[in-house]
């Protein structure tokens, strides 16, 4: 049975438990195995993602659990002290205070949290509220899944590497303050579905369709060289397959990869009535995000994307 208190479940970016105060909680999970190779910058791209669910939805985040997976026969602590020094530094950035955690033996290492924050229960912005005539605005650049993949692989030149990460650690945390100024009708974060999956999820619960203008799809340095290369990532392939059947249009095959990209910490994808973009835009780049109109929500078969 469905509890009352529970406002909104699985299918949002976050959980929200409404407390008896007009308030409520909002939590979220997030882990991952290691992305990057510096064990510092993989545990500072864990808490950045993990906050991430809770700034889509405009909410302040409080406490944080932390979750290890380590071999300790075959890692040393020295590294995994390294991780727990990322995470730590992003959550002291975020004003969100680690409480306790749980770590386990683990052949593979994983590295996350389960985050909690706060927030007038109505004032969260879901990702269900987007309506035809909003613009739709990209908070950071696309590509951390390929540009990754060929870190893993060790053929990704230093300075895109160093950009991508720069990039994963960033928080959300001003774009979630600015939107909720500027009243958003919908937001949520580009995670692993990369940018048209979870544009998607926002279709559907509005019952509307898009387009996207591709010449205005922000993407990180060296993506096109990487992906030309080679490097794409086994979840967005999984991706493409499962939204190419909803874009209409005829964008070229490596413009639909890229938009299907499966991100790690992405930014955030906001849904705005037209006549507030130009605020919504200049707030975000005052406060020194990227801020891109990546495309329109309009009226059409539910839940397809016109890729121009
Ligand atoms: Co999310
Ligand atoms: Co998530």
């Amino acid at each position: 049975m469905r509890s009352p208190h529970l406002v909104l479940g699985p299918g949002d970016d976050a959980g929200v438990y409404r407390l008896s105060d007009g308030r409520a909680l909002v939590q979220t999970v997030d882990f991952f195995t290691p992305i990057v190779d510096d064990p510092y910058d993989w545990g500072r791209i864990a808490a950045a993602n993990a906050l991430s669910d809770l700034y889509a939805m405009g909410a302040t985040p409080l406490t944080a659990l932390q979750l290890v997976g380590w071999p300790r026969d075959d890692l040393p602590f020295s590294a995994l002290e390294e991780v727990l020094r990322g995470g730590a530094d992003v959550m002291a950035t975020a004003g969100c205070v680690i409480v306790g955690g749980h770590s386990i033996d683990d052949r593979e290492p994983k590295y996350g949290f389960a985050v909690t924050g706060v927030g007038e229960a109505g004032e969260l912005v879901t990702n269900a509220g987007a309506a035809v005539g909003d613009r739709l605005v990209l908070t950071k650049p696309l590509g951390t899944g390929i540009v990754s993949t060929a870190m893993k692989a060790g053929a990704c030149p230093p300075q895109v590497a160093r950009v991508a990460v720069e990039t994963m650690t960033a928080l959300n945390d001003a774009a979630a303050r600015t939107m909720k100024q500027v009243e958003a009708r919908a937001a949520t974060d580009i995670t692993g579905f990369g940018l048209l999956g979870h544009l998607r999820e926002v279709l559907l619960a509005a019952e509307v369709a898009a387009t996207i203008d591709q010449s205005a799809v922000p993407l990180l340095p060296g993506v096109d060289e990487l992906l030309s290369a080679g490097f794409y990532p086994g979840g967005s392939t999984r991706n493409l397959r499962s939204v190419r059947p909803h874009v209409l249009g005829d964008p070229e095959e490596d413009t639909l990869r890229i938009l299907c990209d499966a991100q790690t910490s992405g930014g955030l994808l906001i849904a705005i009535p037209g006549d507030r973009v130009d605020e919504l835009v200049a707030s975000l780049e005052e406060e020194g995000v990227t801020a891109a109109i990546v495309g329109d929500v309009v009226a059409g078969p539910v839940g397809t994307i016109r890729v121009d």
